[in-house]
């Protein structure tokens, strides 16, 4: 006998062979395309922290979105930048707020667009966190009215159920405006069963909820905050996004999820948490979507810059990578490069 008898060099000695062998084909099915959307016209406003990459009027990001879809992109995701911030984040549930306008300019344009929105209160409260803050200065004056007992001058505390009422609000408005998929990221305890009934009684029962299920506070998502100006003023988001130290614990977070109504999963960030999305690819049979957040976009588009690795190969790696781990679909800003480069690969 010869050795070695088994030669898995055999099947990658064509291309060809490659292509037969190959256990994972990413396609620009599988991408979903973030927008910025600010109120004006005309704008098209870059951010630096992330090239290629710009906060958009409503004229604008409808001419984007129909370039997505012309390279075969099926959905774009919606992020916000609104006019005024206030303690509530009002502009989130007006009718003329910029994600309703933006919601039925995208719809009129291109129907056939899956339109999914974002929802949170952190690009619209005027603090910067994602829910509603419980009154410190009247929990100092009451302590009594205190029970967990961490009001500290200068702490803060995000009230969980009047959080949930304004995502209610907020949802019913995206979904009157036409978006296919709402998608909190918030990490509010009870956000997805709230914003079911909320959808439900409204009539929205044809609107699904692609549940941020699994947010890990992340340092991954600091150019975002620039592009979407939602950097907390004060604070973190320790008490409300995950551990990146835990995954037993995402797995808690998308039984609940499941339970509450969800119809996509999403895991955030990806690259540093594959392990996560291959554990939740295993424990439900929801689409699983990975969110390739901006800090590893903007690594990618730093180190390119330099000359340091080749971008398009890299993005590719990273996105099939992402794929194989588990996600069915990912949202990635590399979403209109890679679905050009998928395009001129397959000519
Ligand atoms: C919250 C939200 C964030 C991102 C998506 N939705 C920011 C945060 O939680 O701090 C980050 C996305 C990215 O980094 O690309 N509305």
């Amino acid at each position: 006998m010869t050795f070695p008898a088994s030669r898995p060099r055999r099947l990658r000695a064509t291309p060809a062979l490659r292509r037969m062998a190959r256990e994972t084909a990413l396609a620009a099915d599988d991408l979903i395309y973030p927008l910025f959307v600010v109120h004006g016209q005309g704008v098209r406003r870059p951010i630096s922290s992330m090239p290629g990459i710009c906060q958009l009027s409503v004229d604008q990001a409808v001419a984007e979105a129909q370039e997505a879809a012309s390279l075969g992109i099926p959905a774009v995701i919606l992020f916000g930048v609104p006019a005024v911030k206030d303690p509530l984040g009002s502009e989130n549930f007006s009718d003329q707020g910029i994600i309703q306008q933006a919601t039925r300019g995208l719809k009129t344009a291109l129907p056939d667009l899956v339109v999914i929105v974002d929802l949170c209160l952190c690009e619209y409260t005027d603090h910067g966190h994602c829910g509603v803050l419980k009154d410190a200065g009247a929990m100092l004056r009451t302590p009594a009215a205190d029970p967990e007992g961490c009001w500290r001058n200068g702490d803060f505390q995000i009230d969980n159920d009047a959080t949930l009422e304004v995502l209610a609000r907020a949802a019913v408005t995206y979904a009157r405006a036409g978006a296919d998929l709402i998608a909190p990221s918030g990490m509010m305890d009870g956000m997805v069963g709230t914003i079911r009934a909320a959808l439900d009684a409204a009539g929205c029962q044809h609107v699904g909820i692609l549940s941020y299920a699994i947010k890990y506070a992340s340092a991954f998502y600091g150019p975002f905050r620039e592009a979407a100006e939602g950097a907390p003023k004060f604070g973190d988001r320790k008490t409300h996004q995950m551990d990146p130290a835990n995954s037993r614990e995402a797995l808690r977070e998308l039984a609940l999820d499941v339970a509450e109504g969800a119809d996509m999963i999403m895991v955030k960030p990806a690259l540093a948490y594959l392990d996560v999305i291959r554990s939740v690819r295993e424990s439900c049979h929801l689409p699983v979507v990975a969110y390739n957040v901006s800090g590893e976009y903007s690594m990618v588009k730093a180190a390119a810059s330099h000359g340091w690795l080749d971008e398009q190969k890299i993005a590719l790696e990273i996105l099939t990578a992402i794929k194989r781990a588990g996600a069915d679909l990912i949202v990635t800003y590399h979403a209109r490069d890679a679905a050009k480069w998928l395009s001129a690969a397959s000519r």
